[in-house]
This record gives C-alpha cells, sequence and structure tokens, in this order.
C-alpha cells in the first residue's frame, strides 16, 4: 500500500516541527510548501537527514509550487504571518485573509478529497474562510486550537493539583482566543471534577480562576515570552493528534473549530467544540449541557466570530 500524503502550507516554525513530528510517527510522505524560495527545501532535507539517524523511512520534500500537495490525503494549514509582541490575533486578520485565499484555490485545484486542518490564526474566522476558498465540504475541513487550549489547561491545572498530565482530563469550548471557554464541570483527575477537587481542598476558586485566566492569555504568555513570534511545539503537536485521529480512524473525541449547523444554537460559523474525529472527517458534533455561566462565556465567544467573520466579509465582498 502506498504512503499516505501529508502536505504542509506553511514552513515556519510550526511547519517545521510538524513536518519533524509527521516524519518521526511515518505519518506519511511530507510536503512541505512555502512562499519563500528555499526554506521549505532546506527544511525538508535537513529533516531528511534526521531519517537515518530517528529510523524513518519517508519522503521529505520542500516546494513553492501548489502542483507538488496533488492528491494529500491530510493538508494542515499554518501560512501567514504569526503573532508579534502587542499585536491581538484579531490584528492578523487582514494579511491571513489574503494568504487563506491562495491556499484555498491551491488546495481546490490540487487536493479536493484532503482532511484540512487550519492552524493560522486568527483561528475561527481564517478556517471559516479558508473552506469558503477551497469549496470542500465542511466536515472535512476544521481548525486546531481546542486541542491547545485544553493542553495549555490541563499542564496548568496537573501543575496545580501535582499529578501527572495523563491523568488530567480538560476542555475548553468556543473561540481560540481571549473568549475561549474552559469548563471546569468536565475537567477532572482521574474522572474527579475539578470543582470537587476544590471541595476536597487541592486548591481554591480563586486559584482554578487564576488558572483559566492563564489558558485564555497563554498564546499571549509565549509571545511576550519568545518577543519575535508566538508558540509552535504545542500547536504542533495538537495538529498532528487531529491528523492522527483521522489518518488512523481512531473516532477520538477532540475540541475543534467546526461549521455549526444549528449545534449549540449556532449555524454557519466554525467555533470551537467537542467533536468525533475519524476517517470521515468531522464525522459528529458533540452537544454537552453547559452550566449557566459557560453558556454565556461561550454565547460571547460566539459573538467575536461572528464579528470576525463580518469584517472579513468587508475585507473581501467575494465572501459576503
Ligand atoms: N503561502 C504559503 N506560505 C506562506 C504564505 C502563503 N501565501 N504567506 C506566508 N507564508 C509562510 C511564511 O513564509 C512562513 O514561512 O507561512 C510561514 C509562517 O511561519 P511563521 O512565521 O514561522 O509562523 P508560525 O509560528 O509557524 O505560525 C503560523 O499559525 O498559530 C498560528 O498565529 C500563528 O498565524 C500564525 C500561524
Amino acid at each position: 500500500m502506498a504512503r499516505k500524503k501529508i502536505a504542509l502550507i506553511g514552513a515556519g516554525n510550526i511547519g517545521g516541527t510538524l513536518a519533524h513530528l509527521a516524519a518521526q510517527k511515518a505519518l506519511g510522505d511530507i510536503v512541505l510548501f512555502d512562499v519563500v524560495d528555499g526554506v521549505p527545501q532546506g527544511k525538508a532535507l535537513d529533516l531528511a537527514q534526521c531519517g537515518p539517524v530517528e529510523g524513518f523511512d519517508v519522503n521529505l520534500k520542500g516546494s513553492n509550487d501548489y502542483a507538488d500537495i496533488a492528491g494529500a490525503d491530510v493538508i494542515i494549514v499554518t501560512a501567514g504571518v504569526a503573532r508579534k509582541p502587542g499585536m491581538s490575533r484579531d490584528d492578523l486578520l487582514g494579511i491571513n485573509l489574503k494568504v487563506m485565499k491562495a491556499v484555498g484555490e491551491g488546495i481546490k485545484t490540487q487536493a479536493p478529497g484532503a482532511f484540512v486542518i487550519c492552524i493560522t490564526n486568527p483561528l475561527d474566522a481564517m478556517v471559516w474562510a479558508l473552506r469558503e476558498f477551497s469549496g470542500l465540504p465542511h466536515h472535512m475541513v476544521c481548525g486546531m486550537a481546542g486541542v491547545l487550549d485544553s493542553a495549555r489547561f490541563r499542564h496548568f491545572l496537573a501543575d496545580e493539583f501535582k499529578v501527572s498530565v495523563k491523568d488530567v482530563n480538560a476542555f475548553v469550548l468556543g473561540g481560540h482566543g481571549d473568549t475561549m471557554v474552559p469548563v471546569i464541570e468536565y475537567s477532572t483527575v482521574a474522572g474527579i471534577p475539578v470543582p470537587d477537587l476544590i471541595k476536597m481542598g487541592w486548591s481554591t476558586q480563586e486559584r482554578i480562576d487564576a488558572i483559566v485566566q492563564r489558558t485564555r492569555s497563554g498564546g499571549g504568555e509565549i509571545v511576550a515570552l519568545l518577543k519575535t513570534g508566538s508558540a509552535y511545539y504545542a500547536p504542533a503537536t495538537s495538529a498532528i493528534e487531529m491528523a492522527e485521529a483521522y489518518l488512523y480512524d481512531q473516532k477520538r473525541l477532540l475540541p475543534c473549530a467546526v461549521n455549526l449547523t444549528g449545534q449549540y444554537g449556532v449555524s454557519d460559523l466554525y467555533v470551537g467544540v467537542p467533536v468525533i474525529l475519524g476517517a470521515g472527517g468531522v464525522e459528529r458534533v458533540v452537544e454537552i449541557e453547559l452550566s449557566p455561566s459557560a453558556k454565556a462565556n461561550f454565547q460571547v465567544s460566539v459573538d467575536a466570530v461572528k464579528e470576525l467573520l463580518a469584517a472579513c466579509k468587508g475585507i473581501d465582498p467575494s465572501l459576503a
């Protein structure tokens, strides 16, 4: 059986890390695409030279030509500009919208059967625009944000409770940004919900509130430290988890930005909710019961995404 083909659009920090992870896990042959000449080729060659040491046999190719992504099974999009200190994700809107147009058209012509995961920010607007420009079915296009946001939440909770990250499950809903909604009722240590852990004296409401706030601004904290770019290790590993769910038909229940068609009272909008990811792409949206406060926060998030979409339509009338 021929190997699967993984196309990575954008060969920057996240793109390079994705290529390394995908190669180590032998997910398939890898094409790194970028508009900058030399960078995808150089990274592909460098990574291919890890093969003899790490023992992977996949082919890696760098390219500036969309023809090279033809027939890709999975496409992960990080093309665009990353956030600089002081820049909000929304400032990126105008620049990255143009990039999504070029990428969407490339995917439409070369790989219309692919499962597409978008990472480019502002995520909820960019994944929607990418779907519009590519014309792919909605269930084959999703955005990576919730897996990363919940990984950040899980890391902070494990640290707070002094337990293994393996035993911490966390749930984060809504848009990727300051309006994301960490749901503590559905966040557990080996099945014990966080509110119960507070009652058991493992932490306090104040400390959990501070962790929730830190999770919401988790991306910004890293931007402020790095000064020249944004996070890339955890975003890359989160997207790879989603790609594996699709490639291996794992039926994972993961929080992803997907198109809603009435679930949670929302239609025609990409926003982060729990879904089942498997060989059929986004196979099912899981509607969980939200507390009144989580519901109100989710609505704030939805409204923020709606504003971004309106701004996109203002910038590019073909989206209206
Ligand atoms: N087509 C393909 N690649 C492009 C295009 C385009 N039209 N425009 C820019 N790129 C490439 C850049 O040349 C660069 O190599 O996208 C890459 C982006 O890489 P980085 O600047 O290193 O950004 P990265 O940290 O990888 O983040 C990418 O993901 O998390 C989001 O906010 C982040 O939107 C940003 C994206």
